[in-house]
């Protein structure tokens, strides 16, 4: 029975060391929480890393076979993968550049060493387990290489791959020493998602202007095949989060929040500890807006979860510690006795909590600098039950394409984000009602099961074309 492959960088689950031995939790980020619940159908497999160093063939033995019961197969990455593949090329080079900050980008010659070598490593243990027949679904930033690798080996596969970060411009692209490189191992594939139009558009532009091929109509034609290029906006398991959100245990802990939060209203904002996220400049129209609203201090909670990520870059490192001085400056200059503006934590929160929190906010502020989709504000949505609350959302995330009734905004624009917080406080209920509406009837029609089902559909159009097109 042919089978899907599905391979990321990260397992969606994170294998940790503790004093009781090995522990097994679900890993942060859109990839691992969106495809989360539709790898374990069939004989389908998930190969990826799984978060951790290990030593010993003891525990990676371990590990290995752990994770086969769940349908998953673990690449282990060395100390130095760790560094120079993961935090370097992928994280210090391409997310940067990806994200419109090509001013932290690192170009390391050792960095794209790993790089490549890492990628083998992944084409390596994807020959392990494929067969004729199979549908190979490779994901991300971390493995742009990876999909020409396979066709190497495999001329004849079905190769889909999907970036979840944005693509950028071809004046920005073009600034990575490897570019050509990277866009031809993309080119591997038969069909090349993103988020947006315009993410495909960049790509495309990138394709022509550096490697020169006719990419007209989403079409690219590399003389032996035609790849195609497309928006997919990737959604999110909305039942789970309608559901989750009238569970018994969600009710306590709202019940638990109401009653410690007394009558506040809530400004909820989640996010992985990234630059890209712009948590700077959503705490500084925070206190903008403390400064030009005193009708609302006491009666405002800024309850802000910041999760942990990739601490070891530098760039992280500098980033918590400006969250940390803000934060710290905001609240000793406005907190009271028995009113703290900002409620900041910084880890992660079991599922129920999250839900419990979606429930009890007023408003959820989801303020990126650049965002691939942003599936916080999908999440936030599925979970307003009573459909009421307001979402402030970035123009910069892929999700303001889908999501018009959010109050958008520019994240650059500290002004209009003190303006929006206070319309959104006022909104009427009425107001906020039909927004929500509005909002969930397109998040639950385009959720994680329509994403998946529509590019495995195109995907599996575009090979019956290509064969349609070799028998003329
Ligand atoms: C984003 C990326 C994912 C990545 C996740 C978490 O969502 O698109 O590929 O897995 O962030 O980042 P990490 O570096 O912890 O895997």
């Amino acid at each position: 029975m042919p089978k899907t492959i599905i391979i990321s960088n990260r397992l969606p689950i994170k294998v940790q060391r503790t004093e009781e031995g090995l522990a097994y939790e679900s890993s942060e980020g859109g990839l691992a929480t969106g495809l989360g619940s539709i790898y374990k159908q069939g004989d389908n497999v998930w190969i990826g890393w799984p978060g951790t160093y290990f030593e010993e063939d003891s525990e990676k033995k371990q590990v290995r076979q752990d994770l086969h019961q769940q349908s998953m197969h673990p690449v282990y990455l060395t100390e130095g993968e760790i560094r120079d593949f993961y935090e370097g090329f992928s994280n210090e080079t391409l997310w940067p550049t990806f994200h419109y900050f090509s001013q932290y980008a690192v170009y390391e010659d050792t960095y794209w060493e790993a790089y490549q070598r890492v990628n083998q490593k992944f084409c390596e243990a994807v020959m392990e387990l494929a067969s004729a027949g199979d549908t190979i679904w490779v994901h991300d930033y971390q493995l742009l290489l990876l999909p020409a690798m396979l066709r190497e080996q495999m001329p004849e596969s079905t190769i889909g791959f999907f970036q979840h970060i944005p693509f950028p411009s071809f004046e920005v692209f073009r600034l990575l020493p490897w570019r050509e490189q990277l866009l031809q191992g993309m080119l591997g594939a038969d069909l090349i998602g993103f988020h947006t139009y315009d993410d495909a558009r960049h790509f495309l532009s990138s394709v022509s202007r550096i490697v020169g091929l006719n990419t007209s109509q989403g079409l690219i034609d590399n003389g032996f095949r035609n790849i195609m290029v497309d928006a997919f906006p990737m959604g999110i398991d909305y039942d789970k989060y309608a559901s989750l959100a009238t569970s018994e245990e969600t009710h306590a802990k709202i019940a638990e929040y109401r009653e410690a939060l007394q009558e506040q209203r809530i400004i909820l904002s989640i996010d992985r500890l990234d630059y890209s996220k712009g948590i700077p400049q959503r705490l500084q129209a925070f206190e903008l807006f403390l400064k030009e609203n005193p009708d609302f201090h006491g009666k405002v909670t800024l309850s802000m979860l910041v999760v942990p990520s990739r601490d070891q870059v530098e760039m992280y490192k500098q980033l918590k510690e400006t969250i940390d001085e803000l934060v710290g400056r905001i609240n000793s200059s406005y907190r009271t006795i028995t009113w703290t503006p900002i409620q900041y934590f910084y880890r992660s929160f079991p599922i129920e909590e999250l839900s419990a929190l979606y429930s009890v906010a007023d408003i959820a502020l989801v303020t990126p600098m650049r965002d691939g989709m942003n599936l916080v504000c999908k999440e936030y949505i599925a979970s307003k039950v009573d459909r009421k609350g307001v979402l402030i959302l970035s123009e910069m995330a892929g999700a303001s394409r889908e999501l018009a009734d959010a109050l958008l905004i520019n994240p650059n624009d500290l002004g209009q984000m003190v303006r929006t917080i206070r319309e959104a406080l006022l909104m009427p209920e009425e107001e906020q009602i039909t927004r929500m509406e509005h909002m969930q009837e397109i998040v639950q029609r385009y959720n994680i099961h329509h994403w998946v089902s529509i590019f495995m559909n195109r995907l599996e159009y575009i090979k019956e074309k290509q064969k349609a097109m070799a028998t003329e």
